[in-house]
C-alpha cells in the first residue's frame, strides 16, 4: 500500500479493532458516535476512500451525492446491509462487503432468549417483582408456555436461522419447519431433522413459536403482515431477531393486544430507536435494543472482518465478504 487510504468508520466500534486499523488507515472516528445524517455522507463519500457504517447509517441514492465519489468500498459492520442502496452503489462502481458468520452464533442466542422470555412471561415476571407488587408463590401465578418439545418454524435458513435450528432441536427437542426462498439442501435440512415447507402460508398454522432470520429491505417488508398473523396459531409465539421492516408493528400490536397470538419478542424494530405507543403497551412482548451481536467477543470478530475486507480491497484483492 502506497499513501494510507482515508477511511472514515461512522461509529465507535471495540477499541482493539480502531487500534489495529489505525496502524494500516489513516482513520477518521465519528467521536460524537452519533448517526450520520445525508449531508455528512455526501461529504464523506468526496473525502474518503472508504466508509464502514453500521445499521444505524441509512445509506439510499440521495446520500452518495452527485457524480464521481471517492470512495471505493463500502464495508458494512453488520451482516444486515439493507440500510444501504446497493444499486446506487454499484452504478457509481463502490464495492459493499458485511461481516457474516461472526455473529451468527450470538443473534441465534438473541432469538432463543426472547423465545424463552416470551413463553415464560420472564420480562413479566421481572417487572412485577421489581415494581414491588409479587404477593409469592401460587400455582396459579404468571402460567406461560411449554418450549422443549413444542414446533419451531424458521422463516429465512442461511447462517444464523441454522445456528436457531441447533439450539431449537438439540438443546430443546423442538420440532423444526422451515420456509427459505431456495431448497435447502437435504443433509442440511437432516442436521437438525428439519422439514422444508412450500410457502410462509402453510408453516405458519404449524408452529408454536415463529422465528425470523430473512434479510430486510424493501422485498421483505411487512413480510409479516396482519393477514399472516391470523394464520398463526392462537397461542403462538413471533420472535423477530432480522430486521424490524420485515414485521408490520401496527399488526402485531393488534394481534397482541387482541390475544390472537400469544406473544411475542421482538429484538429489531421498523424506526430504531422509536418504539410505537402499541408496542410499548403490550404486556405479552418482551423487547430488547437490538442486541443480537452485542457481545464482546462477537464486536470485536465484526471489526477484524471488517478490517480484513477492506485490507484485501486497498491490497489488490477481492474483499471476501463483497455483497455488492
Ligand atoms: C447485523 O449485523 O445486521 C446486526 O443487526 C447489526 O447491524
Amino acid at each position: 500500500m502506497a499513501a494510507k487510504p482515508r477511511v472514515l468508520v461512522t461509529r465507535r466500534w471495540p477499541e482493539a479493532v480502531e487500534t489495529k486499523m489505525s496502524e494500516v488507515f489513516d482513520l477518521q472516528l465519528n467521536q460524537a458516535d452519533k448517526p450520520l445524517g445525508i449531508a455528512e455522507f455526501r461529504d464523506a463519500f468526496q473525502g474518503f476512500d472508504a466508509v464502514l457504517p453500521t445499521v444505524t447509517d441509512k445509506l439510499p441514492a440521495e446520500a452518495f451525492g452527485d457524480g464521481r465519489a471517492r470512495v471505493k468500498i463500502l464495508a458494512n459492520y453488520g451482516v444486515g446491509f439493507s440500510h444501504i442502496d446497493t444499486s446506487a452503489a454499484k452504478e457509481r462502481g463502490i464495492l459493499v462487503t458485511n461481516t457474516p458468520d461472526v455473529l451468527s452464533e450470538c443473534t441465534a442466542d438473541i432469538a432463543m432468549t426472547l423465545m424463552l422470555m416470551a413463553a415464560r412471561r420472564a420480562g413479566e415476571g421481572e417487572r412485577e417483582l421489581r415494581a414491588g407488587r409479587w404477593t409469592g408463590w401460587r400455582p396459579t401465578h404468571l402460567i406461560g408456555t411449554k418450549v422443549s418439545g413444542a414446533s419451531l418454524g424458521i422463516i429465512g435458513f442461511g447462517r444464523i436461522g441454522q445456528a436457531m435450528a441447533q439450539r431449537a432441536h438439540h438443546g430443546f427437542g423442538m420440532k423444526i419447519l422451515v420456509q427459505n426462498r431456495s431448497a435447502i439442501a437435504p443433509e442440511v435440512l437432516a442436521r437438525y431433522n428439519a422439514t422444508q415447507v412450500g410457502s410462509i402460508e402453510e408453516l405458519l398454522p404449524q408452529c408454536d413459536f415463529v422465528s425470523l432470520h430473512c434479510p430486510g429491505g424493501a422485498a421483505n417488508r411487512h413480510l409479516i403482515n396482519a393477514q399472516r398473523l391470523d394464520l398463526m396459531r392462537p397461542g403462538a409465539y413471533l420472535i423477530n431477531t432480522a430486521r424490524g421492516e420485515v414485521v408490520d408493528e401496527q399488526a402485531l400490536a393488534r394481534a397482541l393486544w387482541y390475544g390472537t397470538i400469544g406473544g411475542a419478542g421482538l429484538d429489531v424494530f421498523e424506526r430504531e430507536p422509536q418504539i410505537p405507543t402499541e408496542l410499548m403497551n403490550a404486556d405479552n412482548l418482551v423487547m430488547l435494543p437490538h442486541l443480537g451481536s452485542a457481545t464482546r467477543e462477537t464486536r470485536e470478530a465484526m471489526g477484524f472482518r471488517v478490517f480484513e475486507n477492506l485490507r484485501d480491497y486497498f491490497e489488490g484483492r477481492a474483499p471476501r465478504d463483497r455483497v455488492a
